[in-house]
């Protein structure tokens, strides 16, 4: 354990707990994709269960207006973290989760899970309960499938469904409501890439499925599978889903997503289907002209979907308020991003600042670290008196080229775009990853 990091401003007393972040390890170079946009350059097998580190963890203890603590420690996940029943548990684009403590000892995973799950998992605001999902690629005689369970706030199964699906179509994230969840189906499809070279599969091993159409399907969170209402969408690509809430409260009102949204290759544009969807430049870079995606709002009445863009800016690692998860909201954050052209840099994309996005009004503002910095996934933590989704602070790691080592941004989310509240200094050298996800664990969910 090191001595309190330097803080430049004032740190927020209210602000007490444990960041967390993941992301590729040393090896793996903190330019490095690694799950989300541009996602997929880990090492791990398709089970997420290779015994070799590819990435890293990272947690910073705030308490009392200091920041306590920094401790690392490698894991063989490197896509997504989050924290549940006194754990933390890491995640590979698919695999089991690997289990460690809130100051990252490694830890025996005893969550009762025995099939992989993708490395987005909703949390229940309401009950504290977890919605997880995988995709299960079939076999020459058992159909694809989707997988989804639920966990109680105490880490326990208490419900599991599957859906069965026409191809292993790669999926990202849900939308997931008090009562309902969507599911995106793109014209992509799993693929054996290496079968017989005997090589390793990328990561998120999937291909384009020319031609094939878009489908989102939505599910009762307490059936059992059997009841999905098939709503066309056009075909198009969702890596992560902003937020999804109900209208009404599900009493029949309409469903509402905001997604990451990408373009997909034109039926006829000729694709080279032994390339992934994901590859070492990103996702489909290679193939649809750099395409990033853009934020859309989707709305699902019956059987119909209507889509309108929320801006024209690129835009990836979106998050909202977790107290809203499932239900209304009115503040959106994400990472402004655009395509880098520069080859010759080991990069696919630039991260360009953080945007704040007021949905009621479908306006959007920007916050830039400065030159030579870059920022990450916005991670909101309402203030204790907060009275709305903007009422906190958005905790951002942004690394610093200048010093080659990373520091964290806490911005206040109501005067979004402002100078920032305060900024923590992590010890030279330390450069924590920018692509990939994180986590905040207030200190009350303590165990
Ligand atoms: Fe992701």
């Amino acid at each position: 354990m090191n001595p309190p990091l330097p803080i430049d401003g004032v740190l927020p007393p209210d602000l007490q707990g444990t960041l967390v972040r993941i992301g590729p390890g040393a090896g793996g170079g903190v330019l490095g994709a690694g799950g989300g946009a541009g996602g997929g350059a880990g090492a791990e097998d398709d089970e997420g269960s290779v015994a070799t580190p590819s990435g890293a963890l990272h947690a910073i203890e705030l308490r009392d207006g200091a920041a306590v603590s920094y401790v690392t420690a490698p894991s063989s996940a490197d896509a997504n973290v989050f924290w549940q029943a006194g754990k933390v548990l890491a995640l590979a684009e698919s695999g089991l989760p690997q289990q460690f403590s809130r100051l990252l000892q490694p830890e025996e995973f005893d969550g009762g899970l025995r099939v992989p799950v993708a490395s987005h998992v909703h949390r229940d605001s309401v009950t504290g309960g977890r919605i997880l999902f995988g995709v299960e690629q079939g076999t020459e005689t058992a159909s694809p499938f989707l997988r989804i369970g639920e966990w109680d706030a105490a880490g326990a199964l208490t419900h599991r469904m599957e859906v069965q699906l026409e191809r292993a179509t790669w999926q990202h994230d849900l939308g997931v409501t008090a009562r309902h969840i969507a599911f995106i189906e793109s014209p992509t499809e799993f693929a054996d890439f290496f079968a017989d070279e005997g090589s390793r599969q990328p990561a998120i091993p999937y291909r384009w499925t020319p031609g094939a159409e878009g489908w989102v399907g939505v599910l009762e969170r307490d059936g059992d599978g059997s009841d999905v209402r098939w709503v066309r969408v056009d075909p198009c690509l969702v890596t992560h889903v902003l937020h999804a809430y109900e209208e009404d409260d599900g009493a029949g009102g309409a469903m509402v997503l905001y997604v990451c949204r990408y373009e997909v290759p034109e039926k006829g544009q000729p694709i080279d289907l032994d390339v992934p969807v994901v590859d070492g430049l990103g996702i489909g870079m290679s193939l649809i002209d750099g395409g990033l995606p853009v934020l859309e709002r989707w709305r699902i009445t019956g059987d119909k979907l209507e889509r309108s863009q929320v801006d024209e800016r690129l835009v990836e690692y979106v998050t909202s308020d977790p107290l809203c998860e499932g239900r209304p909201f009115r503040y959106g954050y994400g990472v402004e991003v655009a395509p880098n052209w520069d080859r010759s840099v080991d990069r696919e994309v630039d991260h360009l600042g953080l945007l704040r996005f007021d949905v009621a009004r479908d306006e959007v503002q920007a916050w830039n670290p400065g030159q030579y910095r870059t920022a990450s996934e916005p991670l909101f933590v309402r203030a204790e008196d907060g009275r709305s989704d903007d009422e906190g602070w958005l905790l951002t790691v942004v690394y610093d080229a200048t010093r080659g080592a990373s520091d964290i941004y806490v911005l206040d989310a109501s005067s979004f775009g402002r100078k920032p509240q305060a900024v923590i200094h992590l010890p030279e050298s330390v450069a924590l990853p920018f692509r990939s996800h994180g986590t905040w664990i207030s200190a009350d969910r303590y165990r």
